[in-house]
């Protein structure tokens, strides 16, 4: 196997493993400091930032010759017998010298910029610097530029054109440029072709500065007060990996977390900006029953007695799954509908779509299918009834008046049924309606349930090519708001706190779908390695 040596630290890779120095010192457990590579991105060497010694090792004599300059790690190829040296007086006097040209033209205004805590300029100056600076301070004197869907601080860049690299290679939009030469580069667009496209917002995560601002963050929160929690986007049915980062319960702003089997490094806007939601006024509060005219507020123990009782006396139950809940939310409120009445009648509701799928240069897709879980929510209304109604022979059945209760777990995001489809559901006795936002059918239910958010929902979900992921929760729902799988298991019976992962594992052992997920359950948030879905189940995917 072919080796080479960082620092001393020799590494193994294998034939035809294509590594940089970058790469192949984290390997190594060493961080070469760099501000121009991105490992999803061409290489262009132009910050110097990763100046590294390099060098050779012959196998047989083990004689090592060192080159005469340095060379940045991010361009050089790791070949049988590289040597790298990271640390050295040389190495360490370029990086400050890099670090001191950067700052000659830098506005030391962290302060009041949102980089500020997450800001490599920063934390490579404290960690490679010099103690003294030479150069005159700038005041705060960033100018600002309006890009399109961000803003640019023009004084703060460093120039490493990740951003401009991004929009040619990822997005294919190519609307930033950089204007001007030598010191006065500058990034700008053409006029009128501003940024402008559905995956802009990643340039901000791109920039390793604070010159991209994001307009919807920019000085909303001090980067320290957020704490994250590994989730899963639930606008489209890729379900891309995203940082939930929130303060005191309240969301300010999704990032996407890497996974090379779904999204790499990257989101789009429309799930990046997909948290204001969360927090709408206009979202469904507490649990309420109709009485009458009146809407009257009924507490969770009382909703615990009552529910069942109403339901076993309603006469024939239908379930409507939305392709909005959790795994684990699924198959607990089959399980609570099945228990009440074996032979409910169980759907999955309208799968939401808009145009086709969307695919970009760098690969990067977005689903036309407007819902993180049909996959394993169907799979799941298939386990406990084969063959059964779609979601219009349900609703037909409903509108003949076949059923005498019916629970709709909604929590769609946007409207999802008018107001004939909801006349047709109330021809049941009893209707109860989960949701997160008021709907015509919300408005004529018997119980409305608030239900959670998906920041506010622990669980599992698959994605359009049956990849199972896990979200951990990042916010506590509002107050009286119960999400589906508590709610269901504490219906069920079940004595602790919900428990996900307990549920995952009874699906993953009586399912066959889920079979890859016994005993490959990892830590909640941490990627699975059970993308072997379709291939367990034989199954095709369905577009
Ligand atoms: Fe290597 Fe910029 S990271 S030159």
């Amino acid at each position: 196997m072919p080796k080479a040596y960082i620092d001393g630290r020799e590494i193994e890779f294998s034939m035809g493993e294509r590594l940089n120095g970058i790469q192949a010192a984290a390997r190594a457990g060493i961080a070469i400091p760099h501000y121009c590579w991105h490992p999803g991105l061409s290489v262009v060497g132009s910050c110097r930032m990763c100046l590294v010694e390099v060098g050779t090792r012959d196998t047989e004599s083990g004689r090592i010759i060192m080159l005469p300059k340095l060379m940045p790690a991010c361009n050089t190829p790791i070949k049988d017998g590289t040597v790298l040296v990271t640390h050295s007086e040389k190495v360490a006097r370029a990086r400050a010298m890099v670090e001191e040209d950067l700052l000659l033209r830098h506005p030391i205004d962290c302060s009041i910029c949102d980089k500020a805590g997450e800001c490599s300029l920063q934390d490579y100056h404290f960690r490679y610097g010099t103690a003294e600076r030479r150069a005159e301070i700038r005041p705060f004197t960033s100018r600002k530029r309006d890009l399109g869907d961000i803003t640019l601080f023009v004084d703060r860049c460093v120039m490493c054109s990740r951003c401009v690299r991004f929009t040619r290679e990822i997005s294919g939009a190519s609307e930033l440029l950089i204007i001007r030469r030598g010191a006065h580069e500058e990034i700008d667009v053409l006029p009128e072709q501003p940024l402008n496209n559905p995956l802009s917002g990643n340039v901000v995560d791109l920039c390793p500065v604070g010159a991209l601002a994001d307009k919807e963050f920019l000085y909303k929160q001090r980067v320290w007060h957020l704490r994250r929690s590994p989730g899963i986007c639930t606008l489209c049915a890729t379900g891309c990996s995203i940082w939930i980062e929130q303060n005191q319960d309240r969301v300010y702003r999704i990032k996407p977390r890497e996974n090379p089997q779904v999204n790499h490094w990257w989101i789009c806007n429309a799930g990046r900006y997909s948290y204001p939601r969360i927090h709408d006024p206009k979202r469904l509060r507490g649990t309420v029953r109709r009485t009458g005219e009146a809407l009257v507020p009924v507490d969770g123990k009382a909703l615990l007695r009552e529910l069942p009782d109403r339901l076993r006396s309603a006469g024939r139950l239908a379930l409507m799954l939305s392709p909005f809940l959790t795994v684990e939310e699924a198959y607990l409120a089959c399980a609570w509908i099945r228990s009440l009445d074996t032979q409910a009648q169980i759907t999955v509701g309208p799968i939401p779509r808009d145009g086709e799928d969307q695919q970009f240069s760098g690969g990067f897709r977005i689903s036309a299918q407007k819902c993180p879980n049909r996959k394993g929510v169907e799979e799941i209304a298939a386990y406990f009834q084969p063959g059964g109604p779609t979601w219009s022979e349900w609703l037909n059945a409903a509108g003949r008046g076949e059923f005498g209760g019916i629970w709709v777990a909604g929590g769609y995001v946007d409207p999802w049924i008018d107001g004939p489809t909801a006349r047709q559901v109330r021809r049941a006795g009893l209707l109860i309606v989960q949701d997160l936002f008021p709907t015509p059918l919300s408005d004529i239910a018997d119980y409305v349930l608030a239900a959670g958010a998906f920041a506010e929902t622990e669980g599992s979900y698959v994605n359009a090519r049956h990849r199972l992921q896990v979200a951990r929760r990042a916010v506590r729902p509002p107050w009286g708001n119960r999400p589906c799988g508590p709610l269901m298991w504490d219906l069920l019976g079940r004595t602790g706190l919900y428990d996900p992962r307990r549920v995952l594992s009874e699906v993953a052992a009586e399912i066959p779908y889920f079979h890859a997920a016994l005993g490959e359950i990892p830590d909640i948030g941490i990627d699975l390695r059970i993308n072997q879905l379709a291939e367990v189940t034989q199954r095709q995917p369905v577009v």
